[in-house]
């Protein structure tokens, strides 16, 4: 429903916020702050939520902040309001990566508000998907959708290269999972609902999962049930940007939103086996399987649901925004 605002006032900060935290993130670590000043909120990477084994670069930490831009663009379209985004340049705080301008005499981007019920029913999907093809139709929408916001989308096609990438993400696995450093801070992210982040398992059994992965190399096991995955997804898709720097991740992880929450508007769902793309060489194997220039950012598999899975939590928008008192409400980036 759209509120008449101009300004960033409380309501429709907490607005577009509730739609930010939706997101997805690795580890879904939610490594975010929204720092509101005057007409602009700043996208703040929270580096204390940072996975220095699984992503070192903080390239999925930049992705995941720019998947909560994007929902903040499509709340704000839902609302009809105007708005601009400005890239990480030009902030005085080296971990703004983007700023969102909210803009009195700008259009609504309209098409984005369509997406915003997809927002709520998007999930990580690691289960089966059911046995039914993903339409050429629904493929060039998906497609579409990421080249909107300057990536590339591409579809692995037959058996080999489906082979060939289940042979990089079984790579991925052994590797990930030798290294008892990458170990402990998957378990370290393994967290009781009640926490509002982490991977979650019922509370019970959380010290369990925990102790059994800080302590086993189960990586041949992973590997195999991961090419079991691959194997049986209606579509792998890789997802790339053409440059590899923070404007490019930030980029990628809009692309990457725009894609999911189109999928969801066609009632798919994804989930990721970004493991080749963690390991710089597989990184470069994976490029060249897809036949592309650039950088591979994610890599997916889609699919029809076959259940419905319940939220994973999330911390609320409240735990996450800062007022900045230093600008009037109509200050601008
Ligand atoms: C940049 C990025 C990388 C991710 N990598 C993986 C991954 O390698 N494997 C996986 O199972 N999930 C991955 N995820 C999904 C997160 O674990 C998921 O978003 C989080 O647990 C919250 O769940 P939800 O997406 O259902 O809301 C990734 C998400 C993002 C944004």
């Amino acid at each position: 429903m759209p509120v008449a605002a101009t300004e960033l006032t409380r309501e429709v900060v907490t607005r577009l916020v509730g739609a930010a935290v939706m997101a997805p993130s690795s580890h879904n670590s939610q490594p975010w702050i929204f720092r509101v000043r005057g007409r602009c909120i700043g996208v703040i990477a929270d580096r204390t939520r940072a996975l220095p084994a699984n992503d070192p670069d903080d390239r999925e930490l930049t992705l995941s902040c720019g998947c909560a831009l994007f929902n903040m663009r499509v709340a704000a379209a839902h609302a009809g309001l105007g708005t601009r985004v400005y890239g990480p340049t030009g902030s005085s705080d080296p971990d703004c990566v983007a700023r969102l301008e909210l803009l009195a005499d700008a259009a609504p981007e309209f098409v984005l508000g369509h997406l915003y019920e997809a927002i709520p029913r998007r999930r990580t999907y690691r289960r089966t998907f059911a046995e039914r093809p993903i339409a050429g139709a629904t493929l060039e929408a998906l497609a579409a959708a990421a080249n909107s916001e300057g990536a590339w989308f591409h579809v692995l096609q037959g058996d080999s290269q489906r082979r060939q990438a289940a042979e990089l993400i079984a790579e991925g696995d052994d590797t990930q999972w030798a290294d008892p450093v990458w170990r402990r801070e998957l378990a370290a992210w393994m967290h009781p609902r009640r926490s509002g982040d982490g991977l979650t398992l019922p509370d019970l059994a959380v010290p369990l999962a925990q102790a059994v992965i800080r302590t086993f190399d189960m990586g041949h096991g992973v590997a195999a049930r991961d090419v079991q995955l691959a194997d049986a997804s209606p579509v792998l898709a890789v997802l790339g940007t053409r440059g590899d720097d923070l404007a490019s991740h930030v980029e990628a992880g809009q692309a990457l939103q725009r894609t999911l929450l189109t999928a969801c508007q066609h009632d798919l769902q994804a989930s990721f086996l970004n493991q080749p793309i963690e390991i710089s060489v597989l990184r470069m194997r994976l490029l060249q399987l897809a036949g592309q220039t650039g950088y591979p950012q994610m890599l997916l598999r889609l699919g029809y649901p076959d259940r419905e899975l319940p939220a994973p939590p999330r911390r609320p928008p409240d735990a996450v925004i800062e007022f900045t008192s230093d600008a009037p409400p109509g200050t601008s980036c």
